[in-house]
């Protein structure tokens, strides 16, 4: 029972915000705007505690776009990273690099002048990225998605850090010209979308406000002070190259976000992946944390009582869950942390910790305490349990979870968001 160890976070020991929002005021971090990123406050308060010496390895098996390499390169540490969706595993090593103004101004200038010219896209016509005959919506209007391909295949010629910055700026600049912005789990498309008639000018434009942002942070430092490496794969079945020293991450949620659907835009105008197939294949190699792609099946486990406890509340709920496959997805979930809590103790140096951000769940007005869940299983592997540390409680819920939750718990905002915080050895 892990229960009395949570902490409520009064700002008694100061434990940041871990809202990605903020990493907008950060240069680097806003180069690409990352909803699902937490804060670089956090990583630095994690930093602190663990007092390691400069030079120290930090990791993240879950890096998503790449706060915690970067932060820890811009503090002076050896950053690494591991993201399965090669498009994310893109920005994170992009956010990370460097280069002269000189060379960032040449690139920039060689891809808008691909972009004024424009080249017919391989997505139009293709699932709903630009109109054809009888579709209702459709994400791009044909001169952006060409303006877009444009420069795109000017960058695409080139090599190097310049090129590679002007890219994140292209896909950024198309996001911002699309029909359809990310809203929680989904694609929604914008209010009014077809009197928008955005276009070419609003593309570039955007391309504009975008590398004026990159050029400001290239300008202001010269250089990361640490050094930082960004792998592409499945941590599950990736081992970290050496023992680290600190461990900060946030794995996917237990609530069903598709990372590779949500940010299917850029995974194909980028070519990260090219065909329907191989968006299956990379949706199949993600944590097993939502129900999208139909996954091999998890074995029974003893994970505690607060993990047999939240399964069978579920299965007596069965009917009322959204998708049958929901009990399936929680064992396999919990089954895959386990998997990757044994992987980073291996990997930990004797005075390491880790910290683990992660939510609570709900399905058919169950709340699953996640974050006592991750912390048993990590007893078990052989972590020692510092504290679990609630961060905030979140608010109004979508649909369905916040209707049987609410009833549930009097209408207040219920699930949480919590660090798990871990060592390697027992403290004394
Ligand atoms: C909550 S996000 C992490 C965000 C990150 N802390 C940041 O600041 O950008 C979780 C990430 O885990 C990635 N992910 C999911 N399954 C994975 C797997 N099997 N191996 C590695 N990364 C995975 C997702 O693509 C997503 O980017």
């Amino acid at each position: 029972m892990h229960g009395n160890l949570i902490q409520h976070d009064s700002g008694g020991n100061g434990t940041p915000s871990v809202s990605a929002l903020d990493s907008a005021d950060y240069p680097r971090h806003r180069w690409y705007f990352f909803k699902e990123a937490f804060s670089p406050e956090i990583v630095n308060h994690a930093i602190k505690d663990a007092k390691i010496r400069k030079g120290a390895l930090v990791v993240d098996p879950f890096c998503g776009s790449g706060t915690v390499p970067l932060q820890a390169a811009l503090n002076g540490y050896r950053g690494h990273g591991i993201e399965v969706n090669p498009f994310l595993a893109f920005v994170a090593r992009t956010k990370l690099a460097t280069c002269s103004i000189q060379a960032f101004d040449t690139a920039l200038g060689k891809v808008k002048a691909g972009a004024k010219r424009g080249a017919k896209s391989p997505l139009e016509g293709f699932s709903t990225f630009s109109w054809k005959c009888g579709a209702k919506r459709w994400l791009f209007n044909r001169p952006v998605l060409r303006a877009f391909e444009g420069g795109w295949r000017v960058a695409s010629r080139e090599n190097g850090p310049a090129f590679s910055l002007v890219k994140l700026c292209l896909l950024e600049a198309a996001m911002s010209a699309c029909n359809a912005a990310k809203d929680g789990k989904c694609l929604r498309y914008k209010h009014d979308w077809k009197n928008l008639h955005l276009s070419q000018s609003d593309f570039s434009e955007a391309l504009d406000v975008r590398a004026a942002l990159v050029r400001a942070d290239l300008k202001a430092e010269a250089r990361l002070n640490g050094h930082f490496r960004i792998q592409q794969g499945d941590v599950r079945t990736k081992e970290l190259p050496e023992r680290f020293n600190l461990c900060i991450t946030s794995p996917p949620y237990l609530n069903s976000f598709d990372y590779t659907d949500v940010y299917r835009p850029e995974l194909f105008l980028g070519n990260f992946v090219t065909s329907m197939p191989q968006l299956m294949r990379l949706r199949l190699r993600t944590l097993r944390s939502h129900v999208q792609v139909s996954w091999p099946a998890a074995s029974e486990h003893q994970y505690g009582t607060h993990y047999a406890e939240s399964l069978r509340l579920i299965l007596a709920r069965k009917k009322r869950l959204w998708d049958r496959r929901i009990p399936d997805m929680i064992k396999a979930y919990f089954e895959d942390m386990e998997l990757v809590l044994k992987a980073l103790r291996r990997k930990a140096a004797p005075t390491a910790s880790a910290w683990i951000v992660v939510s609570t769940s709900a399905y058919a007005g169950v709340e699953i305490p996640v974050d006592l869940i991750i912390a048993d299983i990590a007893s078990a592997c052989g972590w020692y349990l510092r504290e679990v540390n609630v961060l905030r409680y979140l608010g109004r819920l979508a649909g369905q979870q916040w209707n049987e939750l609410s009833r549930a718990k009097d209408s207040k905002p219920h699930l949480r968001e919590s660090v798990i915080i871990l060592d390697a050895t027992a403290r004394r």
